[in-house]
């Protein structure tokens, strides 16, 4: 049967990973044809400049698609079946903020974790409820697949303040550690390991993998990993590993599944469970933030020139990576029915028997025409519940706390932090995110 035609716009068209992702929707229109690619940003020149290389690269491999990159939301949003989302608020430069603050008090500078990503959870809630509002206005049947980060605080944000709209939050680390695991254990492909995994974003575990015959792959996995962590003896698949920061946090897979050898744990959780080595690890006068600006934004940017004044990119060397793949696989599971199971971050509504109904947990999911049904994971053991319920408190407070413009509120989300050591330290660094913030968070009394 011939597929009905989508139409999308990318939010946050200046993105790093904007060019990945028309890659990816260009190489897979078979499967989810296009009649409309429309590119969305708050900031006209950076996002001219990633707009000017997609054009050309869809003139070149699909004409027959029409494409558009504006800043004007009533044309960004209009006519759209799908909102691909991944702002960021403040930019990267705050995002170094949000890394550089805490390691002053010797605290995890991280993007999503600890105060760093409190700090930009606060930055993101009224931008991506924004989005929602012009998706809404705009095209009221439309879904918006959300990557913009902090996702675990943004998605308690949206649940709260905008509970009737049709976004998903998700995000692209279980699927790039799958591919690691996939690797180790000699699978082609990540999507041929089923899992049952539990947890929020970037706080979770896997408590079950299989393959496609249901054979039980975690004896082999945890005999690796207990030595490797998640690193293979050969990573060439995945690319994140030729950065030795991702190299690191890979190999250090390996303590944090040691903490509970029954599951397999999130690379993040070792912001949780070591925050000691990371800051030891840190230099706090150049974090990710700055080698994110140095390489990825360096070369996406030079690249994106080059394929503009070339007007050809025959030869480029961008690539649709598996975080394209992810967010193009769900939005084709929920155009065309096709019954994916894919990990979202949704409503917990007793998908994790112990943990409260309102929770937003990171779940697999089925995925169709009518949205998404999250499977049941059972109850979970007392630490992973002891540390979960801790984690939501705090991104639970963050929300408050743009709610009520409440100091008190932020400085109890951060206090609960299990990166930081005491209220002390917790206030000492609020009071400095606070001036760092001073044109993006609410005024807080
Ligand atoms: P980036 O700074 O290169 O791009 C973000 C773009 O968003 C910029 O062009 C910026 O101008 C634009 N923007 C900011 N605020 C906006 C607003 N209010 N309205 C419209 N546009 C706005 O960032 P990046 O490194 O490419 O990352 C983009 C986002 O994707 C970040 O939030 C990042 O954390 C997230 N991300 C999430 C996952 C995940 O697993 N959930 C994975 C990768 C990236
Ligand atoms: C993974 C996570 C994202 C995060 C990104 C940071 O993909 O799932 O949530 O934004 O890593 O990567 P970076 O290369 O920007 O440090
Ligand atoms: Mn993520």
């Amino acid at each position: 049967m011939e597929r009905v035609k989508q139409s999308v716009v990318i939010a946050g068209g200046g993105s790093t990973y904007t060019a990945g992702i028309v890659m990816m929707l260009i190489e897979n229109r078979d499967k989810f044809p296009l009649r409309k690619l429309k590119l969305y940003d708050n900031d006209k020149n950076r996002q001219e400049i990633i707009a000017k290389a997609c054009e050309v690269i869809v003139k070149e491999r699909a004409p027959e698609i029409e494409f558009v990159a504006t800043t004007d939301p009533q044309i960004a949003f209009s006519d759209v079946d799908f909102v691909m989302a991944h702002i960021r608020a403040g930019g990267l430069k705050m995002r170094e903020m949000d890394e550089k603050i805490p390691l002053k008090y010797g605290v995890v500078g991280q993007e999503t974790c600890g105060p760093g990503g409190i700090a930009y959870g606060m930055r993101s809630i009224p931008a991506v409820i924004e989005l929602i509002d012009f998706m809404e206005k705009y095209s009221p049947n439309a879904w918006m697949l959300n990557y913009s980060n902090p996702a675990s605080i943004v998605a308690e944000a949206t649940k709260r303040f905008r509970p009737k709209s049709k976004i998903i939050n998700i995000c692209d680390m279980p699927i790039a550690i799958k591919k690691s695991l996939a690797t180790i254990l000699g699978l082609k492909n990540e999507n041929d390991i089923v899992d049952r995994y539990y947890g929020l974003n970037h706080f979770g575990w896997w408590s079950e993998l299989r393959d496609k015959d249901g054979n039980d792959l975690m004896p082999k996995l945890k005999e690796h990993v207990k030595q490797f962590g998640y690193v293979a003896k050969t990573n060439e698949e995945n690319p994140l590993l030729n950065e030795s920061s991702w190299m690191d946090t890979f190999k250090k897979a390996k303590d944090v599944y040691a903490v509970d050898p029954e599951t397999i744990p999130s690379t993040y959780l070792k912001y949780y469970l070591y925050p000691d080595y990371v800051v030891e690890h840190s230099n706090p006068n150049y974090t990710r933030a700055n080698e994110v600006m140095d390489y990825r934004e360096k070369n996406i940017f030079a690249e994106c020139k080059r394929i503009a004044e070339n007007n050809s990119a025959k030869d480029t060397n961008i690539e649709a990576g598996e975080h394209a793949e992810f967010i193009v696989q769900l939005a084709k599971a929920l155009a065309y029915n096709t019954h994916e199971r894919m990990l979202l971050i949704v409503e917990n509504n007793g998908a994790i028997a112990n943990l409260g109904d309102d929770v937003m947990v990171e779940v697999p999911c089925i995925v169709s025409k009518r949205g998404y049904e999250p499977l049941s994971m059972g109850k979970i053991p007392t630490f992973q519940k002891g540390m979960i319920e801790q984690q939501v408190a705090s991104e639970k407070l963050v929300v408050d706390a743009f709610e009520y413009k409440s100091y008190q509120k932020l400085w109890q989300a951060i206090t609960l932090s299990k990166t930081v050591p005491s209220a002390k330290v917790a206030k000492d660094i609020l009071d400095d995110l606070i001036e760092a913030n001073k044109d993006f968070w609410p005024t807080l009394q």
